[in-house]
């Protein structure tokens, strides 16, 4: 089955040229061949995150990023807030709790974020850092981590940002905003298999050592970081291969305009389903351009399975959402065509499950966004 159009919120669509990097006969890590395309493909990364600081590239999940970056920036005994907007913020706070920090986790009411004001009265608090989901992918909720990366600033603390499901679809500008660290995975709106973890510095921000373990072993990482070289963990070289092309396919498209893709596509996404009489679980103000949840107005394994039917895969919610809502993953390198494809394909799904839905009217809302827009 190679016809079905992958909409969850990552792994995402990849493309072809990016894949083929797998077909490539795999250079020794320590060679100068290799050691060039890595030194690239960072270069690249710099960009994308706005840092001009150091950046890890290592074999793993975005779970591995968090972790990485966790014990990169706090020390043990470290007093620490988490903004806890869904389900994986608890990642975020593990990873400070195994860090030795003292976590406080504030929560705030499903579909929302935090704004700066929220901001200021829990800084008071005397935090040395707040760590965060840029876009929470569990809500489709996006923080504003430009001001929220501001407020933190003024008050001493450093700002540790999960760029997981954004990086690649949304601005980050590390170094303009004041974001310390900054991580992703490989398999999200960067559209390359999953498998990299990928944690950006801000420049003049020294990773911290005191955390290591074995494998997050943060000086011996850098280390290699510098030139693959100074070898301590085997790079996954065709991985890297393989978000070495899909950065070029990045910079080719050019940052400002996949921005614009991906916010005309969420436009068009959210306006498609709320035509269809859904509700967004995000409110207005926090809504994420690279995923769109909605609440099911069927049961979940039903909708799944008519999804499935019609070649489209969506995502079911997680934690306190599972069973309750549906999300569509449009980051990377998704068209106006697949949005319109898995429109038309929840369309299908909910009038076959009994739910009133006039056939058409949300493709029509949809193609009314995206012909406003300029893509
Ligand atoms: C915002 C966010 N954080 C953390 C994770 C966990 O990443 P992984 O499953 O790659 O370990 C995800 C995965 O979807 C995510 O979206």
């Amino acid at each position: 089955l190679t016809r079905f159009l992958l909409m969850i919120p990552g792994p995402s669509l990849v493309d072809p040229e990016t894949l083929l990097e797998f077909a490539k006969p795999t250079f020794s890590h320590v060679s100068d061949e290799f050691d060039r395309i890595h030194a690239e493909t960072l270069e690249m990364l710099r960009k994308v995150f706005g840092s001009r600081g150091k950046i890890a590239l290592i074999p793993g999940s975005g779970t591995a990023a968090i972790e990485f970056a966790v014990r990169a920036s706090i020390a043990p005994g470290e007093k620490v807030a988490v903004l806890k907007a869904g389900y994986f913020a608890d990642y975020l706070a593990e990873a400070a709790r195994v860090a030795g920090a003292s976590v406080d986790v504030i929560q705030a009411e499903i579909g929302a974020g935090f704004s700066s004001s929220d901001l200021e009265g829990i800084l008071s608090r005397g935090y040395s850092a707040v760590l965060l989901q840029h876009v929470e992918t569990s809500t489709s909720v996006a923080n504003p981590v430009e001001e929220i990366a501001k407020t933190a600033r003024k008050h001493g603390a450093k700002v540790i940002v999960d760029g997981i499901a954004s990086v690649g679809g949304m601005e980050m500008r590390m170094e303009e905003w004041g974001v310390d660290v900054c991580l992703t995975g490989s398999q999200k709106a960067l559209a390359t298999p999953p498998g990299l973890g990928i944690v950006a510095f801000r420049e003049g921000f020294e990773p911290l050592s005191v955390n290591n373990t074995l494998y997050f072993n943060v000086s011996k990482v850098m280390a290699e970081m510098e030139t693959t070289k100074s070898y301590y963990i085997t790079p996954a070289v065709n991985m890297v291969y393989s978000l070495n092309r899909a950065l070029k396919i990045i910079m080719e498209e050019g940052l400002e305009r996949r921005y614009r893709r991906h916010k005309a596509l969420a436009d068009a996404v959210r306006s498609g389903l709320e035509a269809m009489g859904l509700k967004l679980v995000a409110e207005e103000r926090f809504r994420a351009d690279t995923v769109t949840a909605a609440y099911l107005p069927v049961d979940w394994p039903g909708f799944y399975r008519e999804m499935k039917r019609c070649l489209v895969e969506v995502a079911g919610g997680l934690g306190e959402l599972k069973g309750r809502i549906f999300r569509i993953g449009h980051m990377g390198e998704v068209t106006a065509n697949d949005v319109i494809a898995a429109l038309a394909a929840v369309e299908r799904s909910l009038k076959r499950l009994g739910y009133p839905v006039k056939l058409g009217d949300g493709i029509r809302a949809a193609q009314e966004s995206l012909s406003r827009s300029d893509i």
